[in-house]
């Protein structure tokens, strides 16, 4: 039984790397268009709220094409380090080639690992981010866990996150927009039909905004807090090591 458990988790990682491999050109360019470039702001905004000084080093976990570890390397500034991890090679080679472009490849180094299985020492970090990637991790639990052992006593975690819209209107139109019109708008553009359904499933099935500050509590983060964003579209939540 636990075997075939650990089959379907480990096919399940398969289906979401290559889906990330596949997706991995046009990714920027679908983040920007779908979000009207909101997920530039929930970034530097999470960023922000990391608690970091220059100097300070900040791991940057399922970190893509490294759009939030850039805004964690204008925090930290050139003493600090920034380590971006990610599963998928084709999303590292773009973030690769990104901080090259904006003078950032001292500052930031992208490795390739599992966001289950952390390659870095108990509390190494000063803090750890993780932006649009716990919702894509097959273990929530585990990856939190991994986070918080990386970090130093009093360093934070943080997990910038799509979330459920708090404005009652607003909440029915992006509804809507989020179930129908993105997954139509990614087809056009990526020419694949399943890529952008995964976005819609993932996040309804994602916890809200109570259920996962409770979760971070009771995997022993402390002094855990949320703030939504863009009225509840995204919601970044913090918790203490
Ligand atoms: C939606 S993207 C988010 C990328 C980036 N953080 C951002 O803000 O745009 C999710 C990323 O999670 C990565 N990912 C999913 N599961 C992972 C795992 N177990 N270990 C490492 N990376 C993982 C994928 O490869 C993908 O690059």
């Amino acid at each position: 039984m636990a075997e075939e458990k650990e089959a379907a988790l480990e096919e399940r990682e398969r289906y979401v790397q290559d889906l990330f491999r596949r997706v991995a050109p046009t990714y920027d360019f679908l983040n920007r268009l779908l979000s009207f470039r909101r997920d530039v702001a929930w970034r530097r905004y999470t960023a922000r709220q990391a608690g970091l000084r220059p100097g300070d080093s900040v791991l940057d976990v399922a970190t893509g094409t490294g759009d939030l570890a850039f805004e964690l390397a204008a925090v930290v500034g050139p003493s600090g380090r920034v380590v971006g991890l990610d599963f998928t090679e084709e999303m590292l080679a773009l973030a690769r080639r990104k901080a090259d472009k904006l003078g950032l490849g001292g500052v930031c180094r992208f490795v390739q690992g599992n966001a289950l299985h952390l390659p870095f020492a108990d509390g190494e970090f000063d803090a750890a981010t993780i932006a649009f990637g716990l919702r894509n991790v097959v273990d929530r639990d585990r990856c939190l866990l991994e986070m918080r052992r990386v970090v130093r006593p009093g360093g934070r975690v943080l997990v910038l996150e799509f979330s459920r819209p708090v404005w009652p209107v607003f909440r029915e139109v992006y509804l809507i927009y989020f179930r129908y019109i993105l997954p139509l708008i990614g087809r056009l553009v990526q020419g694949d039909a399943d890529t952008y359904r995964y976005l819609p499933e993932t996040v309804l099935a994602f916890p809200d905004q109570e259920a996962l500050a409770a979760r971070m509590h009771e995997l022993g983060l402390r002094n855990v807090r949320y703030h939504n964003l863009t009225g509840g579209i995204c919601c970044l939540h913090i918790g203490e090591v």
